[in-house]
């Protein structure tokens, strides 16, 4: 992860806005970045998660948020799965909500992952993360088998329901790797009390795929 989070500290320039994902990669790039900031470099950042911000703020970088902060520079975060087209699956870390607001305030969306990630077509292998007001849960659950999807709740450690930062249940679909990801994305949206899903569709502009022997950089085709 840290040969990744350093080619993306090379897209950072002094006084940029900058969005901070939630994960592993994300968590890498902050540290890197907070690294930088204690030797000098000024940027603000807007986290995607209470997680991200946490460890934002530990390392000194200042913080806005998405009520105060009109635009980006750049947003940085993982993926669960990247696509040739650059489409993308998130969420496994529970933030795909707030990770979408925050990508569609940036004007570059910045996607860093190891090589494991590339896959073929979307639910190759990652379920797809489906943020739901709790009171909606089983009614969902019930309209997502029948979409021809296996979908459990995701549990906490403690094994009580999981919850988002915006207090909301999670819900892990598994489908068959999708033809035609927009449609069934569309679908899942159109159930009542669905706030998100975790397909990042169009919204990618630049792939880091790290690995220990090196970066390379995918742009949407
Ligand atoms: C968080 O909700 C997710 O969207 C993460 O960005 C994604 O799960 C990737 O996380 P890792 O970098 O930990 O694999």
């Amino acid at each position: 992860m840290e040969q990744v989070a350093q080619a993306a500290l090379e897209l950072v320039t002094d006084g940029m806005q900058l969005g901070l994902g939630t994960g592993r990669a994300a968590e890498a790039f902050i540290r890197a970045l907070g690294a930088r900031v204690q030797g000098g470099l000024r940027v603000r950042g807007v986290a995607t998660s209470v997680r991200s911000e946490e460890l934002a703020r530990s390392l000194g970088i200042e913080l806005g948020t998405v009520a105060d902060t009109a635009s980006l520079d750049v947003a940085f975060d993982g993926a669960d799965e990247v696509t040739p087209a650059l489409d993308l699956m998130k969420g496994l870390g529970g933030a795909l909500l707030r990770e979408r607001v925050v990508a569609a305030l940036a004007r570059r969306f910045v996607v860093l992952v190891t090589p494991d990630k590339l896959v073929a077509s979307l639910c190759t292998r990652a379920p797809v993360p489906i943020e739901i007001v709790p009171f909606a849960v089983e009614p969902v659950r019930r309209s997502l088998a029948a979409l021809g999807a296996e979908p459990p709740v995701r549990l906490a450690p403690d094994g009580a329901p999981y919850r988002t930062d915006n207090g909301n249940a999670i819900v892990d679909a598994r489908f068959a790797p999708l033809a035609d990801p927009a449609a069934t994305d569309a679908k899942i949206r159109r159930l009542p009390g669905v706030v998100d899903t975790g397909m990042f569709l169009g919204m990618a502009d630049l792939v880091l795929v790290g690995s220990e022997a090196a970066v390379l950089r995918l742009t949407r085709p």
